[in-house]
């Protein structure tokens, strides 16, 4: 499992009410103790934090704000000690405007770098003058005029994040020799921000009347993206041991996401947003489920599995506030086939914070999900200064502390599935058979190649108790979403909102398998 840490929202040992590296790094142990296996940190790079740090002004540099690079090389000696793998965030598809790439870019028509970024005239006639009809991702025109030069330049998302040209090889370069610098400082990897936008056609066509109305970040899929791919892979594959990417691909469906593992030689993982897209709904899931499983199955692939991250609404906040079904998306999320990514925080189950106007920073509304982690019920939960965002609400009895203390509590529900997937080896890799029950519930089978480890995952998305009827007396409860029956034989009844995994008794016969 991939724990995301925002690192702005986790722990704040400097004082300046903003998280940090020695922040993190003061918690290893908790990580450690909850079970996960390698930490994804969202932009920790030099920035001016227009949108967070994915607007980066330097990409070997580590921002003030999080402490300094002997301090992240302190956090990543601690989270190999403690057998925990790191991963940054890469930003490739655009830098910050006040990177010195595009300060220099800038300056002049004929600066050697004018052709790292996109700089065109506009076309008189459509598009207000702009150069196409492309909208950026937080509203308006993806472009913005230049006084200095009279060209426009693009960007995808704020104008502050000016969309770099990787047709140039010198960009793409650049790019990679970010990557084998912190690959060199040891580094098992990389999440790479909407990665599917680097390639681009350059004649940036419009987009068709069709789709005139929709940002370009979730229908954009150029072909020259899978090359560059694969040079970023080769990259990774020089390095000893097993360094990974995991790639952002904000296209909707499995089918479309398939293409970016190429034949094993570009991204390792791609995100699968299905999930956490779909309404609360076991058919829904199941659906989802069934479509990745297909496509990826095509192509031998794995999946990587994310029910929250720093961009949506916490998931009990999406759930409408229930931690019951917060617990059965937990199951679901630590028991399916493929990498799980929790984002930090949803052990807790955690809501979204409340942010009033005049508390807002993020330009797209998504401080709610960034509030800060409350490590224990004192006033600072465990913070070292006031938080830059208001707390999530129940802090006081919703932290770290009051969590690990309590042995029913939703952490430890999470630590427990951990561990079980850990120890089953059906669970880490066994293959995923959904089997058709009641609509209220979703049901799969996870299995090992050779059968011998074998386990049955059965979560009741209804308000009401379903009978399923139990097929095999030899099955035993392991874990029960509201603790109910563990350790028990399977009597064939879930509870409303309870998710479980069966496992074979000790001593069955397999029988029914
Ligand atoms: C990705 C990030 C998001 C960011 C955007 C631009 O979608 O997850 O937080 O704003 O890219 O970099």
């Amino acid at each position: 499992m991939i724990y995301q840490i925002y690192p702005r929202s986790f722990d704040d040992a400097s004082g300046d009410g903003v998280g940090d590296l020695a922040g993190i790094r003061r918690r290893v142990p908790y990580l450690s103790w909850l079970g996960v296996d390698a930490l994804w940190l969202s932009p920790i790079f030099r920035s001016p934090m227009a949108d967070g740090g994915y607007d980066v002004s330097d990409y070997c540099a580590i921002d003030a704000t999080f402490g300094t690079m002997a301090e992240f090389d302190r956090l990543l000696r601690d989270s190999h000690d403690a057998g925990l793998r790191l991963m940054l965030d890469w930003v490739p598809n655009h830098t910050s405007s006040e990177h010195p790439w595009f300060v220099e870019s800038r300056s002049s028509r004929t600066n050697d770098k004018r052709d790292w970024y996109f700089w065109r005239d506009g076309v008189d006639d459509a598009n207000d003058g702009r150069p196409n009809n492309w909208l950026a991702a937080f509203g308006g025109r993806a472009w913005t005029w230049d006084k200095a030069t009279s060209q426009w330049y693009l960007h995808l998302f704020l104008p502050q994040q000016p969309d770099l040209n990787w047709a140039n090889p010198k960009v793409e370069a650049a790019m990679l020799e970010v990557l084998q610098f912190w690959l060199d400082r040891g580094v098992d990897g990389f999440r790479a921000d909407v990665i599917h936008l680097i390639g681009k056609d350059p004649r940036l066509l419009d987009q068709p009347a069709a789709l005139a109305d929709h940002d370009l970040v979730g229908v954009h899929d150029d072909p020259s993206t899978h090359g560059h791919l694969r040079r970023i892979r080769q990259v990774l594959d020089r390095y000893q041991g097993e360094r990974a990417m995991v790639g952002e691909v904000q296209l909707g469906s499995p089918a479309l996401l398939a293409p970016y593992f190429g034949r094993n030689d570009e991204l390792q993982l791609v995100f699968n947003f299905g999930l956490l897209r779909s309404p609360w709904d076991a058919s829904a899931w199941a659906a989802v489920i069934s479509e990745a499983e297909h496509w990826l199955q095509e192509t031998y692939q794995w999946p990587a599995w994310a029910l929250g991250n720093h961009d949506t609404s916490r998931q009990r906040s999406r759930y409408g506030g229930s931690e019951e079904r917060a617990r059965v998306a937990a199951l679901v999320l630590l028991t399916l086939r493929g990498t799980p990514f929790l984002f930090a925080g949803e052990e807790l189950g955690l809501l979204d914070a409340v942010v009033a106007d005049h508390q807002r920073v993020d330009p797209a509304g998504r401080d709610p999900v960034r509030a800060p982690i409350p490590w224990d019920d004192s006033a600072r939960h465990g913070w070292d200064g006031d938080p830059w965002l208001p707390w999530p609400p129940e802090a006081r009895q919703r932290n770290v502390s009051a969590a690990q203390s309590n042995a029913t509590s939703i952490v430890h529900l999470y630590r427990r599935l951990l561990a079980l997937r850990r120890a089953s080896p059906a669970l880490r890799r066994g293959r995923c058979r959904l089997i058709e029950s009641n609509p209220a519930v979703l049901a799969y089978d996870r299995v090992t190649a050779d059968a011998s480890d074998f386990r049955r995952v059965l979560a009741n998305f209804s308000d009401d108790t379903v009978a399923l009827g139990s097929d095999n007396a030899d099955w035993v409860v392991q874990i029960s979403t509201n603790g109910q029956g563990e350790g028990d034989g399977w009597r064939g009844r879930l509870l409303p909102l309870q998710a479980v995994v069966l496992g074979a008794s000790p001593g069955s016969t397999g029988r029914n398998r």
